[in-house]
């Protein structure tokens, strides 16, 4: 949800800027812009995407070129629709400081009364543009004041969540930056630093960063970094060092990242296996929760909390740990539970789980959670993420990063996770050692089935040509398919902009049933297990209402080839185990209706991979 850079240092940083931007898109296109410091401060930004600002770089001042420190921004809207006005930079009145800002400034309509009742002109529709006005009134009134200070003070004013940059003529070799709530990373270079909202743009030019937390505000010159809190209480602080490196960010030959990431899961599944598996042993190491396994085993009651396609990873968890491990179970939307005064306390764990690890309503379902006393534990994707950090306990899902706004192989490396974790939970108490040792049998079988589903592309491929101009699907699935077929729906509506429905294949009867006719593609779970006939007896039911059923079966199902216009042969694998390989193909599915319909995968209209507002 808006992305951030910053450059310091002693190379051209407007291509620089632009280049970082290009790979923070993901977290929003609807604006793109640039602030450059060399001598004067300039600005150039506009309504689109980072491309549409490069390819309009000429028009801007000459300027630009030479600067070695400046800022950049790419939005997704919340204060404002998409235009040149609302995109960031945002300048004071007499163009000497500019701010970027991602996050939300709640307080942001009585502080812009303020302003403008003093003569502060605002041209855009943003939250954002206060936090320049107010660090202008505040120098203006103490000009004996440094870039910090002034910065510092106006963040005192604010409520609401921020990641901001700031830099200013007045003190040309700085970058001021802060952070409440909105992920920043600086990198470190040789005489040169990077600000970035996460690793990506910083990747290929240092493995070493610092995590701001919230609360934290730095100040960044050629010659380092100073980091304190709000307050102006100096802070240490820790270098990490990143793991991953350049080529997982590209597209590696694949047209788009979501293609890519679809085609990488087989692999991905093994990296989130690696060393945390022995299977003849039927051993389980989960380094991250080893120290709390048996108070975990203990708990009284779960609760998984999520957001969008986490949140099914979640429901899946609840079937899972349900049945292996007889933990009651509760999942909740993350934005939900913080608002509903949940009943939880220091018998209960809290799960939270978050590819991005910095989602706004799981980040503050997991502090309700932890206030109330409960353990909290969190599964994520990016290492070094606020919830990854602000958990207990907790297992990183090392899926590499995902670039593709619509979640795909993070959603696979989640339900692995879920699997081992209740696998883990069973160990010596409802599972025998040979239960287990089958359970993960079946677990390391998946990357190889999971490979030979993405042979069936070009097959899924030509089904989207004849269903690409449907206006609704529903999609059907029960007991451990009932997730997938969530996830299934959310992936078409999310990237193809037609609405799409999961439902358990029995409700269909309690309302959807309505809907179907011969223009109402029907994608039905159909592998074999121990709803396998009532399933059978469902697609009937459509097929008598004239609705067209693709069904997901499992190889060497003829029966299903008498009953549906399509069918998907997976690999067969136990019930638990299939939703990692039935979801493959509704991926797929999904991808190739969005493309042959000209959508932009990887950048639905409207989304966002990270969602740090609420
Ligand atoms: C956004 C993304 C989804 C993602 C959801 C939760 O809506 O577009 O793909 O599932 O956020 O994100 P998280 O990072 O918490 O898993």
């Amino acid at each position: 949800m808006c992305g951030i850079v910053g450059y310091i240092g002693w190379q051209d940083a407007a291509p620089m800027l632009l280049k970082g931007l290009k790979r923070l898109e993901y977290r929003g296109y609807d604006s793109a812009g640039i602030a450059l410091l060399n001598g004067t401060l300039s600005v150039m930004k506009q309504k689109g995407s980072v491309g549409d600002l490069e390819n309009n770089a000429d028009t801007f001042s000459a300027s630009m070129s030479g600067a070695t420190v400046g800022i950049g921004h790419t939005r997704w809207a919340t204060h404002g629709e998409p235009s040149d006005l609302n995109a960031h930079p945002h300048l004071n009145e007499t163009g000497d400081i500019a701010v970027i800002h991602n996050g939300i400034i709640e307080n942001y309509s009585a502080l812009k009364q303020e302003l403008v009742s003093q003569g502060y002109l605002f041209l855009s529709e943003t939250d954002s543009e206060v936090l320049v006005h107010l660090i202008d009134r505040i120098w203006e009134n103490e000009p004996a004041l440094d870039l910090e200070s002034v910065t510092r003070r106006a963040l005192r004013h604010v409520e609401g969540a921020y990641g901001l940059c700031v830099i200013s003529s007045r003190e040309p070799d700085k970058i001021v930056v802060a952070r409440k709530g909105s992920p920043l990373v600086i990198g470190i270079g040789i005489g040169e630093f990077f600000i970035a909202s996460d690793a990506a743009p910083i990747v290929e030019h240092t493995n070493k960063v610092v995590y701001l937390s919230d609360g934290e505000l730095a100040v960044v010159t050629r010659e380092g970094y100073s980091v304190k809190t709000i307050e102006n209480v100096e802070q240490e602080k820790m270098v990490t060092e990143l793991d991953f490196s350049l080529e997982k960010i590209e597209k590696g030959g694949f047209e788009h990242f979501m293609l890519k990431e679809i085609f990488e899961q087989p692999s991905v599944m093994h990296d989130v296996m690696r060393g945390r598996v022995r299977v003849a042993e039927g051993q389980i190491f989960l380094g991250g929760i080893a120290d709390y396994l048996d108070r975990l085993k203990q708990a009284k009651r779960i609760v998984i909390c999520a957001c969008g396609t986490s949140w099914h990873a979640a429901l899946l968890g609840e079937y899972l740990i349900e049945e292996f491990a007889r933990i009651p179970v509760e999942v909740d939307y993350a934005s939900e539970f913080r608002y509903r005064n949940p009943i939880v306390g220091v018998d209960d764990v809290v799960i939270l789980i978050s590819q991005s690890g910095e989602t706004a309503d799981t980040l503050a379902a997991l502090r309700t959670a932890k206030e109330k006393g409960a353990l909290v534990m969190g599964i994520c994707n990016v290492v070094g993420s606020t919830i990854a950090r602000e958990t207990l306990c907790g297992m990183y899902t090392h899926a590499g990063p995902e670039i593709g706004v619509a979640s795909t192989k993070a959603f696979t490396a989640q339900v692995i996770m879920l699997y081992m974790l209740a696998l883990a939970l069973s160990k010596g108490r409802t599972m025998s050692g040979e239960e287990i040792v089958i359970n993960l049998k079946e677990l390391a079988s998946i990357p190889e089935k999971a490979a030979r589903i993405l042979e069936l592309d070009s097959q899924i491929q030509s089904i989207a040509q004849r269903f690409k101009d449907a206006k609704n699907f529903l999609y059907l699935g029960r007991g451990y398919n009932f997730p997938v077929a969530l996830e299934g729906a959310l992936k078409l509506k999310e990237i193809s902009y037609i609405h799409a429905e999961g439902y358990p294949a029995a409700e269909m009867k309690h309302g959807p049933i309505a809907l179907i006719d011969e223009d109402m593609p029907v994608i039905i779970i159909a592998t074999r297990d121990n709803t396998y006939s009532k399933i059978l007896s469902n697609i009937e039911e459509v097929r008598s209402r004239k609705g067209r059923v693709i069904a997901i079966a499992n190889d060497g199902d003829q029966e299903i080839s008498r009953l549906a216009e399509d069918v998907i042969y997976i690999p067969q694998a136990s019930g638990p185990i299939t939703p990692l390989l039935a979801v493959i193909p509704l991926q797929l599915l999904a991808y190739h209706i969005a493309t042959l319909r000209g959508c932009n995968v990887d950048r639905p209209r409207n989304l966002a991979k990270s969602v740090t507002v609420e």
